[in-house]
């Protein structure tokens, strides 16, 4: 990887620090973007999303550590300083200004001409959908239209980054699909360098290069999204990643005459050959007497050798099936890709494949295995 664009190191934010109602936004956080790289933190509500945002741009003091853009220093700096645009979750647009001239304000400080801004202006609003409301004021306009009125102006600007905090959070579905796609194509088109906050995986999916999922202040993991959905580091990044979420199962681990066993409540024990599994992994297995097991709904494979399951609701979605069965003194889901029968009492099979187990530690998360290897 060449040199980073952005670095955190260790930074921590702490709200009202030493005072009753001190919060802890954020945790020890070390984070590297590559240059032209799009990264989505991705977290429920109250995690520390915008908390991180807002120390990168200079809108919050990191309470300790580090942040270097383009090598420079930039975490004591005035946010006008420090070359960084950022789209707020509240849009926070001039409201004496119309949404051409809050875009166009963008631009205030370069060189271009009158007819190059408005050009750039009308580019922005074509992309964004909002040409028919460029002459209106903030207040006029819709929740969606002065988000994106609010994104036109972070990303109009020439800076070394660009923070979008939740940019599309207000629009609905198809818009937000389409314009997913034109964000993505313009910063990669420029080779610019993003962040964006979502609290929807399907939009961290679909327009980052990679994903930093946070927890309570805390990074959970920073992978792409494809190590995401196979490997996931610990159970939190296990079980929040993918819909439906996955299956979790606590298990006994049995080793004995070339069989490797997983014994799941209610009596059901998933019966394997060892060589499924690699000889360092058996080893740690072998000092384990429990483990959690994930299996993701779409790995569940239904046949008639498979260990029984009660179906207990079974909903067609329109172009899958997702199917909860009563099994292993819980639950689990399955996803069938087409319109599957089952009705609520029937008894289906279950089979749980080798090479879709995934092995958490069960006192910390911490994956153990992904498939037949070691995490
Ligand atoms: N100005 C503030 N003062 C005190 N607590 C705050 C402030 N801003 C955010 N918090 C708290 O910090 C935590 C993280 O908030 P935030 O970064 O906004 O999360 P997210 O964007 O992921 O929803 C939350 O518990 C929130 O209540
Ligand atoms: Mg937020």
């Amino acid at each position: 990887m060449s040199e980073a664009k952005l670095q955190l190191e260790a930074v921590d934010k702490i709200y009202n620090a030493g005072g009753a109602r001190q919060v802890h936004a954020v945790r020890s956080l070390d984070m590297t973007v590559a240059p032209g790289e799009i990264v989505a933190l991705l977290g429920s509500s109250g995690c520390g999303k915008t908390s991180t945002l807002r120390m990168i741009a200079g809108f919050e003091e990191a309470t300790r550590g580090s942040i270097r853009l383009d090598g420079r220093e930039i975490h004591r700096l005035a946010p006008a300083k420090r070359n960084v645009a950022m789209a707020f979750e509240g849009y926070s647009l001039y409201p004496p200004l119309t949404v051409r001239e809050n875009i166009a304000f963008a631009l205030k400080s370069s060189s271009l001409s009158k007819t190059a801004v408005a050009e750039r202006v009308g580019e922005m609003a074509h992309m964004l959908e909002i040409e028919d409301v460029l002459d209106r004021y903030p207040s006029s306009i819709s929740g969606g239209q002065q988000q994106r009125a609010s994104l036109g102006r972070a990303l109009i600007r020439d800076a070394g980054l660009y923070l979008l905090d939740e940019p599309m959070g207000q629009l609905e579905p198809q818009l937000r699909a389409l314009l997913r796609g034109r964000i993505k194509f313009y910063i990669k088109e420029r080779g610019l360098t993003a962040i964006l906050v979502t609290h929807d995986q399907t939009e961290a999916n679909a327009l980052a290069d990679r994903i930093a999922v946070m927890e309570d202040g805390v990074l959970q993991q920073f992978d792409s999204p494809a190590h995401l959905k196979d490997r996931p580091a610990n159970l939190f990044t296990g079980t929040f990643i993918g819909e439906p979420p996955m299956n979790v199962f606590e298990a006994e681990v049995r080793a004995d005459s070339g069989r490797l066993r997983f014994g799941l409540s209610g009596g059901v024990v998933l019966d394997y050959a060892e060589e499924e599994f690699s000889e360092a992994l058996r080893r740690t297995l072998a000092q384990k007497l429990r483990v959690t097991l994930g299996v993701r709904p779409h790995a569940v494979r239904l046949a008639a050798e498979g260990a029984p399951a009660e179906v207990t609701a079974n909903q067609w979605l329109g172009d899958q099936t997702h199917i909860a069965a009563r099994f292993a003194g819980g639950s689990i889901v399955t996803v069938e890709h087409h319109h599957a029968p089952y009705a609520k009492g029937e008894t289906i099979g279950v089979v749980l494949g080798s090479a879709d187990l995934h092995v958490f530690d069960s006192q910390t998360g911490a994956a153990i295995s992904h498939g037949g290897a070691l995490a």
